[in-house]
């Protein structure tokens, strides 16, 4: 009995540290998500549905035509990221929530699973594009990390793009803001609970991708959650929680109540059962995100890539923005299909 206790160990040892495929072996893969949420079917009108599949698509297509072209997977994260922070749609970059002082203040992360090598920011505020901050942090500064002013500082010796505040805000955001400010009155509720409306968190954008060289990237971009006040952050800046990728194992991005992914240090525990526990990126991410989130009280999604092409979009709220392309493979989707 223990020698066959033994010998599956030493098994599921083995599927654990498999040789990593030869460059080119592996199909070349994007997967993206914008956010996981309360999104219901019939939430969205049909032209409103075809916009978010609209912008999904032309993300998915952007980051593979760099695949296609020979490019780094970190290349393909940054340039679908950029897609979705141009866009209004989505709560990152252009189109991020309001702080309860009513500003948006931005987080974003970026991790090469090639080098382990990870660059992010906090709390930015005229960054057009901050998943490109993040970037300069990573591959141009000593460090990993980078908040407010300084990263701003930062910014300006890069040469990257700023902007007014005002360039972030849409109608549409201004509006929930103002009505969660009003719930919240309403609610009277205190300190402790604020900020939390359930429906008022998500919008987060995240990429993860394989390149023809077998190297895995992550990216996550985010305006954080409506009312977030003190210099609050959240998961998506934070290596490990947010984003994570690791050639040894997969890349992962978070999107969802950021409190409890930093917490449950979720993209770092998906890899890890990968490399240690020698779980498939399904097994991981259905262990992670449907039982410990779950148990936990917290909700949102990932998107997983592992190094073979394997992948998968896991969530436990009611939808979540996503979209995968593998060569002839390509599909967007909202809801809980
Ligand atoms: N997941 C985004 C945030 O909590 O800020």
């Amino acid at each position: 009995m223990i020698r066959l206790g033994l010998f599956l160990l030493a098994l599921s040892a083995t599927s654990a540290l498999s040789a990593p495929p030869e460059p080119g072996e592996a199909p070349l893969t994007i997967v993206i998500h914008g956010g996981a949420g309360a999104l219901e079917r019939g939430r969205y009108t049909p032209s409103e549905e075809a916009a978010y599949k609209s912008k999904l698509s032309e993300a998915l297509d952007t980051g593979y035509a760099v695949l296609e072209s020979g490019g780094a997977a970190l290349d393909a994260v940054e340039a679908a990221i950029v897609v979705m922070e141009n866009s209004p749609l989505f709560n990152a970059g252009k189109g991020a929530v309001f702080t309860r002082e009513g500003e948006n203040e931005l987080d974003a992360s970026i991790m090469d699973g090639r080098t382990k090598a990870a660059g992010a920011v906090a709390g930015v505020t005229h960054i057009k594009n901050p998943i490109r901050l993040a970037r300069a942090v990573m591959e141009r500064s000593p460090h990993v990390m980078m908040i407010g002013k300084g990263a701003e500082e930062f910014a300006k010796e890069q040469g990257l793009e700023f902007v007014k505040r005002s360039y972030f805000r849409t109608e549409a955001r201004w509006k929930a803001y103002k009505s969660a400010v009003e719930k919240e009155k309403s609610e009277k509720r205190g300190d402790k609970e604020s900020g939390l409306p359930h429906d008022f968190k998500y919008g987060t954008v995240g990429v993860v991708a394989l390149d023809a060289n077998g190297d895995l990237a992550a990216g996550t971009s985010t305006g954080g959650m409506t009312l977030k006040r003190y210099g609050r952050v959240g998961d998506a800046p934070i290596i490990g929680a947010g984003t994570f990728a690791d050639n040894n194992s997969c890349a992962v991005s978070s999107t969802g109540w950021g409190e409890y992914f930093i917490r449950l240090t979720i993209a770092r525990d998906i890899c890890a059962q990968v490399e240690y526990a020698g779980k498939t990126v399904a097994e991981a991410a259905n262990n992670v995100i449907h039982e410990r989130l779950q148990e936990s009280g917290g909700d949102g999604g990932v998107i997983v890539l592992g190094r073979n092409g394997d992948y998968v979009m896991e969530f436990n709220s009611a939808g979540m923005f996503r979209g995968v392309r593998q060569g002839e493979v390509k599909e967007v989707a909202i809801y809980r299909d």
